[in-house]
């Protein structure tokens, strides 16, 4: 029988380190992936101190293609199986709304005209459309569990509602 395997997003660190730690203890002993924007050198020996059931993979989750590389090693790490995913990576709000009085030129057309500079969506982008990006990824994988029913998924939600609201609210 194989090992249960897990992927935590944002598992460096916080809440993230915490359900990691969990599923690698008993009774549960998964095997975990963590996958953080943390450089190697942080990912890396952090994975290492938490045990050989534990493997750090650097990921920019609002980056698709990185997310897909997640679940390919993971599942090829995990010998055919993904059971659970905790979509947890986040970032506060890196926009002000103060920040619409900046102007900037933009070419459309060969013309140029002038405007508040570009919103910044960043926090949309990691809170909201990665997770549901890493919830598509994982019924793929999920699905092509052998012999076994796809797994768990415990999202983000509480920040998605947020970032949901606050979307309204600009
Ligand atoms: N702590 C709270 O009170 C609270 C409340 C509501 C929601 N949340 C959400 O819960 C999650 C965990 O919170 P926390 O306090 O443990 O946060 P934290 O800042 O301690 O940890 C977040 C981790 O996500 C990683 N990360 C950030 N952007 C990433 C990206 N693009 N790709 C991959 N990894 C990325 C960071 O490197 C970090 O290790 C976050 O999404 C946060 O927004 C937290």
């Amino acid at each position: 029988m194989t090992t249960p395997v897990a992927i935590i997003t944002g598992g460096a660190s916080g809440i993230g380190l915490a359900v990691t730690q969990h599923l690698l203890s008993p009774p549960y002993s998964y095997k975990v992936v963590i996958a953080d924007l943390v450089p190697a050198s942080t990912g890396i020996p952090l994975a290492q101190s938490l045990g050989p059931n534990c493997l750090f993979h650097q990921t920019d989750v609002s980056v698709y293609a990185q997310q897909v590389s997640l679940f390919a090693k993971a599942f090829e790490w995990g010998r055919g199986r993904l059971d659970f995913f905790a979509t947890n990576a986040g970032i506060d709000d890196r926009e002000s709304l103060y920040g619409v009085g900046v102007e900037e030129v933009f070419e459309v057309g060969g013309e140029k005209v002038k405007g508040p500079r570009e919103l910044n969506l960043k926090t949309l982008r990691v809170d909201l459309d990665a997770v549901f990006q890493g919830i598509w990824l994982f019924r793929y994988w999920a699905g092509r569990n052998e012999g076994r029913k796809g797994g768990k998924e415990l999202k983000q939600w509480t920040c998605a509602i947020v970032m949901i609201f606050k979307a309204v609210y600009y």
